[in-house]
């Protein structure tokens, strides 16, 4: 006998981007029905077929047993809208050029549902808007309808385990019942994710939904900006250490377990690397800042944050040209395309900035991914090769860069690149290498902030 389905367990979810695909696919396989509206025909037909457009672990089991069993509808119509008991809004949040967040799908998004709400529906922002958006956006609304400010804090590469894993739950918001409402769908959500362990191998830990934080809207909003601000913070710190690092002989590595030890201070994101990129980080950090500015509160420490991690790319392409004395002609291979490892997402990807700037001096690029050449190939000058193995990225060059932590990249045979290549450089840019390994395979080895 199948579910019963009535609007309490109907809901929708607008956007089928990294957050929507992975919102649905869950919810519809513990026990909600669940319509994925887009107005991207194109991924809605991928949908149809069983599989996302991105890659992530897990999601295509989820997608196709969702299907089969007919909880999840994906569709261009907003129809289901009329249905659903609560309707999560995770339209992309772009930003402008000038660095402030461009909300226009939010409100198009808004104003397409708020003409199909049912009374006593609740409208969930889970997309990152800026503090302040959320009373626009429920002035959209029809009286009846409360709205609930759901901050999305999933990773890409690691989005089902995070979904199942959180660390907080935030639901922010002036109707107490509506709170309440989407707690208990993520409750629901807890209590059934035994099916999505079977379907994906993906565990949960007991009681892991961390707690919830039930705040005010506004709360809500800036809870999400102000932890991926401090996370890009938190880099861009152990960066400029790096740079101190590279100048004196200290190892960065060793300077951050140590200090990362304390547990004031916390050893996450304090690698230091080629930055961060993809589609949160930059556009957060500059959405807080001009956010803020619109205030009149001047947030020049997130600035500088910024501009550090602008930097990162042209410091490392720097390095190692002076290694090489000159990129002219050199044969260069750059692995790793997506903006990190997990993923096939190259937006604001730093190693896709690493192989254009080492095509813009001269050098003829040859580039891999294990799973984002597809999507790279737009943003990549003509110029560059991409190839599909590692083998063929790194054969008869000069100089290999790292440029995302994919694991085989660091569990690759030294001994048989070295063998394959021309040159002996090898730039590791993400700081994922043991120094010594290179060494011992006759390679050189440049990392950033390891002396
Ligand atoms: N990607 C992440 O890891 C992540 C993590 C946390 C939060 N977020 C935030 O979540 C939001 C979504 O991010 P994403 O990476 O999933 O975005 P995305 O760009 O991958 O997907 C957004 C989708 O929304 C669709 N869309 C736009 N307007 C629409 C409308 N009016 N009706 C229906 N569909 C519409 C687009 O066609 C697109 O498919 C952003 O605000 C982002 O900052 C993302």
């Amino acid at each position: 006998m199948g579910t019963k389905f009535h609007w309490h367990n109907t809901i929708s979810v607008i956007g089928s981007g990294y957050v929507g695909v992975t919102t649905a696919a869950i919810a519809a396989n513990t026990g909600y029905k669940v319509y994925l509206i887009d107005i991207n025909q194109e991924r809605i037909d991928v949908l149809k077929t069983g599989k996302s457009f991105f890659y992530e672990e897990g999601i295509d089991a989820l997608i196709k047993n969702a299907l089969d069993s007919k909880q999840l509808i994906p569709t261009t119509s907003y129809d289901g809208i009329t249905k659903s008991s609560i309707v999560f809004s995770c339209v992309g949040t772009p930003d402008n050029s000038d660095g402030s967040p461009n909300l226009d799908y939010v409100f198009s998004a808004a104003k397409a549902a708020s003409n199909k709400m049912k009374k006593d529906a609740v409208y969930v922002q889970k997309s990152t808007v800026p503090v302040g958006t959320g009373k626009i956006v429920a002035s959209m609304l029809p009286g009846q309808v409360a709205y609930i400010s759901n901050p999305e804090f999933l990773r890409e590469g690691t989005a089902v385990f995070d979904t199942l894993n959180s660390d907080r739950i935030v639901i922010g918001g002036a109707d107490k019942e509506a709170q309440n409402k989407v707690k208990s769908l993520y409750e629901t959500i807890e209590h059934g994710s035994a099916n999505i362990t079977k379907l994906t191998g993906i565990t949960a830990q007991p009681h892991a939904n961390g707690s919830y934080f039930l705040t005010n809207l506004e709360s809500a909003e800036l809870i999400k900006v102000t932890a991926n601000a401090f996370l890009a913070l938190k880099i861009s710190f152990a960066n400029s250490i790096a740079k101190l690092a590279d100048k004196t002989g200290a190892d960065i590595t060793e300077v951050m377990d140590a200090v990362g030890a304390d547990a004031r201070i916390n050893r996450s994101f304090l690698n230091a690397g080629r930055g961060y990129g993809g589609g949160c980080f930059p556009k957060d950090v500059s959405g807080l800042i001009s956010s803020a500015a619109e205030h009149g509160v001047d947030l020049s420490i997130m600035t500088a944050a910024n501009e550090v991690n602008e930097s990162m790319p042209g410091y490392i392409v720097h390095k190692a040209k002076r290694s090489l004395t000159s990129f002219e002609k050199k044969k260069i291979a750059v692995l790793g395309l997506a903006f990190k490892a997990g993923t096939s997402d190259t937006r604001r990807s730093p190693g896709i900035k690493i192989a254009n700037l080492l095509a813009n001096a001269g050098a003829y690029v040859v580039a891999y991914d294990p799973h984002a050449n597809k999507e790279a190939v737009h943003e990549l000058k003509t110029t560059i090769s991409i190839v599909e193995t590692i083998v063929d990225a790194t054969k008869n060059v000069d100089a290999v860069f790292i440029a995302t932590e994919w694991p085989e990249f660091k569990q690759q045979d030294f001994h048989e690149l070295s063998r394959i290549m021309k040159g002996n450089l090898v730039v590791d840019a993400v700081n994922i290498l043991n120094p010594s390994d290179i060494l011992k395979a006759g390679l050189q080895y440049i990392g950033i902030g390891r002396g």
